[in-house]
């Protein structure tokens, strides 16, 4: 089948991969020259794990292409996919300009029957915008023609978004549409071989699901991450609570991991536009509220632990930061809580030597030439003569970390963890004074 992705980003790049993948001619396209260059030049723009083989195989094979010629993209697909950008409005909810400059782009240009899919994160009623966009364009042409919107939101997780594109644990089509629900069906049969995972639903409800999923998944994360900081309070290990709470498949062991608050580039945006969409109908979503409110504290708790350690003026002490992405398995650093550390270590006159397996470039281009930071070519390099290593990310490499170059690297063993990665009768037993979170600490 043909299909155009408008919109060659994060989400736009790997729905056009994997779509390629099974055999759809697919064309990407993206109005920044500079990134079809680098995709056409056989790179990503991007670090996600996978993707760069998927691109290049389907790419070699033709079923690929980059452009950033809107007519030519356009008319060559029946399905268009919206996968532009939706960042956050200044009032906090999402701004559609990109959305509806597709719509109208592809309003402009039609000619034939179109599935128009919109992938991208929107607001519940954004699918009828877009109908009213492609509508006004379509008769500025004084054309009719048949065309159908659909709703079908991306649930991929950075660092597991092929997997998750490939082996979908469900797919959410909200369309009215005979002909557009037959099509959309015969797109994703492929991925859900074995398991009929499309839940057909009506648009709204479609649009509606992807911010209940991750407002859903920010409130446990923030609940728990609350239980935490009182844990530490009255003498509790989070971590043992935890496995405790997870048994009860009521509750399950997924997501529920304390730590240094949530960041990325869906959470913080998709709770506070819901919030936003609570406002504009006049119902207050108090606990979405408190889950926000929860999370930029969290995001302050290790600068909060270093501080209780080593005093309110840091001038003369040297951090080791372990971790600069939001999570393992990308370079994002959107809403990182390394950038909250950051920003208050070094106003607090403290020096930070930062290492990432993956996310240093991008750290400097959103950093720039910060004074007293500094990058390590290595996790333990990053340890030379610092006061204390404090982790924020939990890339693997982390996980089973060179505990002596701990020791005898950094002035005087002390780790600050935001993930909770040691045992801490381990920590204790090898000399290591250790601050995580939600743990009693001596
Ligand atoms: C999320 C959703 O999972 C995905 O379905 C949606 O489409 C986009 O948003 P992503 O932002 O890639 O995906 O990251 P995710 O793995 O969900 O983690 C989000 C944040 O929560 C990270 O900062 C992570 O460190 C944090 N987190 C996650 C926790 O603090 N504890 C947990 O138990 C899980």
């Amino acid at each position: 089948m043909k299909i155009t992705v408008v919109g060659s980003g994060y989400v736009g790049l790997v729905t056009g991969a994997c779509l390629a993948e099974m055999g759809n001619h697919v064309i990407c396209l993206d109005l920044d020259d500079a990134k079809i260059r680098v995709l056409r030049d056989g790179q990503l723009p991007i670090h996600e794990p996978g993707l760069l083989e998927v691109v290049r195989r389907n790419v070699e094979a033709s079923r690929l292409e980059f452009t950033a010629d809107t007519d030519a993209a356009i008319r060559h697909g029946t399905f268009q996919f919206i996968a532009v950008g939706t960042p956050q409005g200044e009032d906090g909810a999402a701004d559609l300009r990109h959305v509806l400059a597709a719509a109208r782009a592809i309003g402009e240009r039609m000619t034939d029957y179109k599935v128009i899919v919109d992938k991208s994160t929107v607001p519940v009623g954004t699918a009828d915008q877009v109908r009213a966009t492609i509508d006004a364009a379509l008769a500025e042409r004084s054309v009719a023609l048949d065309y159908a919107v659909v709703s079908n939101p991306e649930f991929l997780k950075e660092g597991a978004a092929v997997d998750d594109f490939m082996r979908p644990d469900r797919i959410v089509v909200g369309a009215d549409d005979e002909r557009a629900i037959l099509l959309m069906r015969a797109l994703y049969a492929p991925f859900i071989r074995n398991h009929d995972r499309l839940q057909l639903m009506d648009v709204r409800s479609a649009e509606f699901t992807k911010y209940a999923a991750n407002a859903m998944l920010a409130t446990r994360i923030s609940f728990m991450n609350e239980l935490a900081l009182l844990a530490e309070k009255v003498g509790a290990d989070i971590e043992q609570v935890r496995r405790g709470i997870g048994s009860d498949p009521r509750i399950g062991t997924h997501f529920l991991y304390a730590g240094a608050g949530y960041g990325g580039s869906c959470f913080p945006k998709d709770v506070k536009a819901l919030l936003r969409t609570g406002q504009a109908h006049g119902h207050d979503l108090y606990v979405l509220d408190a889950v926000e409110r929860a999370n930029e504290r969290q995001k302050q708790v290790l600068a909060a632990k270093v501080v209780a350690r080593f005093g309110e003026d840091l001038q003369g002490r040297r951090f080791a930061l372990w971790g600069l992405a939001f999570k393992p398995g990308t370079d994002d650093m959107r809403e990182a809580p390394s950038r909250v550390l950051i920003a208050e270590l070094l106003a607090r006159g403290a020096e930070v030597v930062a290492y990432d397996p993956v996310a240093m470039d991008e750290a400097k281009r959103l950093l720039g030439d910060a004074p007293r930071l500094r990058y390590a070519d290595s996790a333990v390099a990053a340890l030379e003569g610092a006061d204390a290593l404090v982790l924020v990310t939990e890339w693997r490499e982390f996980k089973s970390p060179d505990f002596d170059a701990i020791r005898t690297r950094l002035r005087a063993p002390v780790v600050f963890d935001g993930r909770n990665l040691f045992e801490p009768a381990l920590m204790r037993s090898l000399g290591i004074e250790y601050h995580a979170i939600g743990l009693a600490t001596k």
